[in-house]
């Protein structure tokens, strides 16, 4: 049975009035890359495939999302096309009456484009932090960076919106900055630079913050711009170069967090549920799941949870946060 959209939407409300319609859904915590930022400096196991949401669980928590007002779910990872039964499960997600879509490195892109495109994915994002080569394989420990800029290049062939997540970070691709606006001028690319967060091992401190007032004084030395704002629920506040084909965007979580209208729930590939990037606690829906137990007042409770801003654990005042007080997964492991 399907709820009506009012009645879904208020089990999907917190309590500070914010609905619920996004799902991220991390399909693997392990990548193809190594990137710092993201995975925790000691090498950790890949969580054992029994302990992962099977594609039947995926496709069943998912519906129960669905049904209670979730009309966009992203495909997360890690790296979400390193899963072996990718394909299968996007064409399984695709029955459900959602924009799916993806964020992924690009690396495997050109094996999956097919997939994507009858899946009916109109847009996706691509994580790339910096357009030099040497850089990327320091970054990465991978020699990819042109397999990844073709692949970005036959996502526009292909007629796909195509977003570029920069995690931009002091001291190691800040000075590239313009050079990502100069191509989003030339392409129709979409470029994010995101503000550095931290997570569990990611050797994240405050001085590395390359903060948004930063970044768009270093754009404007080079180009004049105009903002054309922030869209509700979004996280990226939109900017544009006259002439450009595409745009840029900064997402700024660090120096001014946009938690008032989040609209984000997360769900682990361990099945674990967290109602924000940087929640402490999560609701383990997978082991309820094959239990037989209900999900759904898990659900229910876990939005009710949700803290006003930043999972309850800092502030915009970024400069004071020690890392070492923050209770938090991985990025890896959460899925971004
Ligand atoms: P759209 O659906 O295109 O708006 O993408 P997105 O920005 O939600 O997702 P993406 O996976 O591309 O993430 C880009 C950056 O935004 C990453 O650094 C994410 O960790 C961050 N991000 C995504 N969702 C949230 C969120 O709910 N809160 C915060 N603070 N950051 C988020
Ligand atoms: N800070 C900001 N963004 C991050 N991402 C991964 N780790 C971090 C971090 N520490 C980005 C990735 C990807 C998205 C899901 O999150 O680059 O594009
Ligand atoms: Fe939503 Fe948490 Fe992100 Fe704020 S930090 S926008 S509450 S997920």
């Amino acid at each position: 049975m399907f709820f009506t959209e009012t009645c879904a939407n208020i089990l999907l409300t917190d309590f500070f009035s914010r609905t619920h319609n996004y799902l991220r859904i991390s399909l693997t915590d392990n990548c193809n890359l190594r990137c710092f930022y993201c995975m925790p400096d000691e090498d950790i196991a890949c969580t054992p495939n029994a302990a992962m949401m099977s594609p039947d669980e995926i496709v069943q928590l998912a519906g129960i999302f669905v049904n209670l007002g979730v009309n966009k779910i992203r495909l997360t990872g890690g790296e979400p096309l390193v899963r072996k039964e990718f394909a299968h499960i996007l064409s399984r997600l695709s029955t459900l009456p959602v924009e799916l879509t993806l964020t992924t490195n690009g690396i495997l892109l050109d094996k999956h484009i097919d997939a994507l495109k009858q899946a009916g994915v109109r847009s996706l994002n691509i994580s790339l932090d910096t357009l030099n080569r040497d850089k990327f394989t320091l970054l990465t420990r991978r020699d990819q960076l042109q397999k990844v800029l073709e692949n970005i290049e036959l996502c526009l062939q292909q007629g796909l919106h195509t977003k570029v997540n920069v995690v931009v970070m002091k001291g190691i691709n800040e000075n590239e900055i313009t050079d990502f606006v100069h191509w989003s001028i030339e392409k129709p690319l979409h470029i994010r630079f995101i503000e550095f967060m931290p997570f569990a091992g990611n050797r994240w401190m405050p001085e590395k913050v390359y903060p948004m007032q930063q970044i768009l004084s270093d754009i404007e030395t080079r180009y004049k711009f105009i903002s054309l704002g922030k869209e509700p629920h979004a996280t990226a506040r939109k900017f544009f170069v006259e002439g450009s084909q595409g745009s840029f965007s900064v997402i700024s979580t660090m120096s001014h967090p946009f938690c008032g209208d989040c609209n984000r729930l997360r769900l682990t590939a361990d099945g674990k549920m967290r109602n924000c990037l940087f929640a402490s606690t999560e609701a383990d829906l997978l082991s309820a799941l094959r239990k037989g137990e209900p999900v759904q007042p898990l659900i229910e409770a876990t939005v009710k949870a949700k803290k006003e801003m930043l999972g309850g654990q800092f502030n915009a005042d970024f400069e004071k946060i020690d890392p070492e007080r923050l209770q938090n997964r991985s990025m890896i492991s959460i899925g971004g």
